[in-house]
């Protein structure tokens, strides 16, 4: 299973209709709403219906339950949960990257199973916990608390619970990234979240091996980071 790293064309407006609208403080938009509502104007609301590689391997053997997805884009990863049985809420700092999931949940007769929130991860985060917590390429181009975000998202993992974590390891040749990029490593991004030790197993830190597909079909060799963890 691929997945396509870039998308764009055009949209059509739909109605989300499980989707909550969160007040984020301060009504103007932020730089990175700007950026990604724009990025998401451009592209085409289709998907390739494919779900994340590592979301597939390391939680198909769970039992479902109720998970939260952080920077869901057009919704293939929330989908193929539902699909699988778990609930999900499911976030995104865009709009209409929110409308194009809903329309995508609808189409796959999973609609009732997902609900959508926006909001901007740096400055607002959806309550509760939840016994998966699943954040895939959650990267800006812009500077952010990214590690902040990503250790709320592990406080959010309920007891028993699971927390995914999926980001580059390396630079794919249409990435968007500058070609002198650092990634952390998967030990790096772990040691950011500063978790008491105690409190989790580390089932899988460290990097796999992908072919990503990129957004004029052409493929390429990557590696991803992959933080999976159960929470004690
Ligand atoms: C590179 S895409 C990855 C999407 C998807 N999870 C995947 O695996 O393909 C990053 C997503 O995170 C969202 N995002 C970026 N910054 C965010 C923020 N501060 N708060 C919430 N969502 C954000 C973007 O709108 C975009 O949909």
């Amino acid at each position: 299973m691929q997945k396509t790293e870039t998308e764009i064309p055009n949209m059509q407006k739909t109605e989300i209709p499980n989707m909550q609208k969160t007040e984020i403080p301060n009504m103007q938009k932020t730089e990175a709403e700007q950026i990604w509502e724009d990025i998401y104007r451009s592209a085409s609301p289709e998907t390739n219906g494919r779900p994340g590689v590592a979301l597939q391997k390391f939680t198909e053997g769970l039992t479902p339950g109720s998970a939260l997805e952080l920077g869901c884009a057009k919704g293939d990863d929330a989908v193929w949960l539902a699909i699988q049985g778990w609930t999900v809420l499911a976030v995104d700092i865009s709009s209409i990257a929110l409308e194009y999931a809903a329309a995508n949940a609808s189409r796959n007769g999973v609609g009732n199973l997902i609900r959508f929130e926006r909001h901007d991860l740096a400055r607002s985060f959806p309550s509760g916990t939840f016994d998966l917590v699943t954040v895939s390429f959650l990267h800006s181009p812009i500077d952010w608390p990214r590690a902040k975000v990503l250790s709320r998202a592990a406080e959010a993992v309920s007891r028993g619970g699971h927390l995914l974590i999926v980001e580059h390891a390396s630079r794919a040749p249409w990435s968007w990234a500058a070609p002198n990029t650092q990634y952390p490593t998967a030990d790096e991004t772990l040691a950011s979240l500063s978790l008491r030790g105690n409190d989790w197993s580390y089932l899988h830190v460290a990097a796999i091996e992908r072919r990503a597909t990129g957004p004029d079909g052409q493929t390429a060799m990557v590696r991803d980071n992959v933080i999976f963890l159960r929470r004690i």
